[in-house]
């Protein structure tokens, strides 16, 4: 097999590819998208941090300029929320906006949330057990996340249902070559979020709560460290961010841990294990398997020359299999203790939610092996057919 983001086989194991590409190939044009992937965890690592490259390019020049077309029209809408948040934008505009919500997310803001973040967790089990098992994915590893950040924003309970959606389907956009239905799909989603968002904002900016929400619109009123399109475009990438991840990322441990039985004992038997074992299970199923950077000025990688006005294509999930960084990278090992996995990317835009995203995954880790101490897979799950965003479609499980 060869790199194929769009054969589900592939999507389902591609750490044979990853092998592949690292012993052979580690920096390689990918003709399909017109990227370059980077297979090593070292020169991933080296990439991020690289202030050559960009998430974007348009902080030192035009699409013309970098030889590329302008998106197009009907996409418009889209890229006005998403260029509005920190994700999409380079300093000084980035540093600007970063500053403004790192506040939130602090390891000790994030540790005053833990015993709340316990509390949904233990509820959303104790549902699940009561029940008798179910889809771990849809019952718990996905209404944590979000019933977790939409408190922190300040989204009321009766509209949480439309959020996981928008977010999913702003995701498509990511995708590696979305089909034009996808892209249509990507661009509603996102006006219809960014609609809804507005009236919000406006609403708190009336009655201020004790919400991100309302501090944000706070700061819009105070002049100009914040507009209202940058309000909207935050908003919408936490509210993203602050779950698609997640919700991945404890499915994907969770299917790890029933195909490495004695591993899951292990935990089970000590408990003081899950600080590592997170770790682990971020490092041996990447949830965001790649990410993107447009290459500002020529770079060289492994002796190839990048020239500027590409992209190249970071392999996340190859980087945290490297055994030139990890011993047995292969092995699925919770006590593994010297872990620089990349998960969360590095660099300037390293993931804000990171202390946050921990304090999740320990949690319903945690409440899982406590309140279903016999938790078993009821059937062989199915990897959904997105590659940049990977997970499971659902865990069905008993307890
Ligand atoms: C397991 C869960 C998560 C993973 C694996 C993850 C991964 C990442 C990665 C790799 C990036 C950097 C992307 C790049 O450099 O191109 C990132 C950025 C970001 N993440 Fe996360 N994330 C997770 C959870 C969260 C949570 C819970 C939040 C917030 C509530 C969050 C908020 C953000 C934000 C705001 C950024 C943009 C930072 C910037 O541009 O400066 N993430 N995340």
């Amino acid at each position: 097999m060869k790199f194929d983001p769009w054969n589900p086989e592939f999507v389902a194991y591609p750490y044979d590819v990853y092998r592949d590409l690292r012993d052979n190939d580690p920096v390689s044009f990918f003709e399909p998208t017109g990227q370059w992937l980077i297979a090593r965890h070292a020169d991933v690592n080296a990439l991020l941090r690289d202030r050559r490259l960009g998430r974007s390019y348009l902080h030192v020049g035009t699409h013309e300029a970098f030889g590329r077309e302008p998106e197009p029209e009907f996409q418009e809408p889209f890229w006005r929320v998403i260029r509005a948040g920190m994700l999409d934008v380079e300093p000084p505009v980035h540093t600007r906006l970063r500053r403004l919500v790192s506040k939130a997310f602090t390891p000790r803001m994030v540790e005053s949330l833990r015993p709340r973040v316990r509390k949904i967790a233990t509820q959303l089990t104790e549902g699940l057990v009561e029940r008798g098992g179910g889809d771990l994915l849809a019952e718990v590893a996905e209404p944590l996340p979000v019933t977790v950040i939409a408190e922190m924003l300040g989204v009321p309970e009766a509209d949480r249902h439309l959020l996981r959606p928008w977010s999913a389907d702003i995701c498509g956009m990511y995708e590696l070559n979305p089909s034009l239905e996808v892209q249509h799909t990507a661009v509603r989603a996102a006006t219809e979020f960014a609609e809804y968002l507005r009236e919000l904002a406006r609403a708190r900016r009336q009655r201020p709560g004790d919400d991100m929400i309302s501090a944000l619109a706070q700061v819009v009123d105070d002049g100009d460290r914040l507009t209202e399109d940058e309000l909207i475009g935050t908003c919408v990438l936490l509210l993203n961010a602050g779950h698609e991840a997640t919700v991945n990322a404890t499915g994907s441990g969770w299917w790890a841990l029933f195909r490495n039985p004695g591993e899951l004992e292990r935990l089970r038997a000590d408990p003081g294990l899950m600080p590592t074992a997170v770790e682990e299970l971020l490092r041996y199923d990447t949830p965001a398997q790649m990410f993107e950077r447009w290459v500002l000025e020529d770079v060289e990688v492994g002796g190839v020359t990048i020239p500027r006005g590409v992209e190249v294509a970071l392999l996340f999930g190859s980087a945290n299999r490297d055994p030139g960084v990890f011993a047995d990278p292969d092995r699925l090992d919770l006590g593994r203790v010297d872990n620089p996995h990349i998960s969360f990317g590095a660099g300037i835009h390293f993931c804000l939610g990171a202390p946050l995203a921990r304090v999740e995954m320990t949690e319903s880790f945690g409440a899982l092996l406590r309140l279903a101490p016999r938790l078993e897979l009821a059937e062989e799950p199915t990897w959904k057919p997105s590659y940049i965003m990977r997970g499971l479609e659902s865990l069905k499980v008993t307890v």
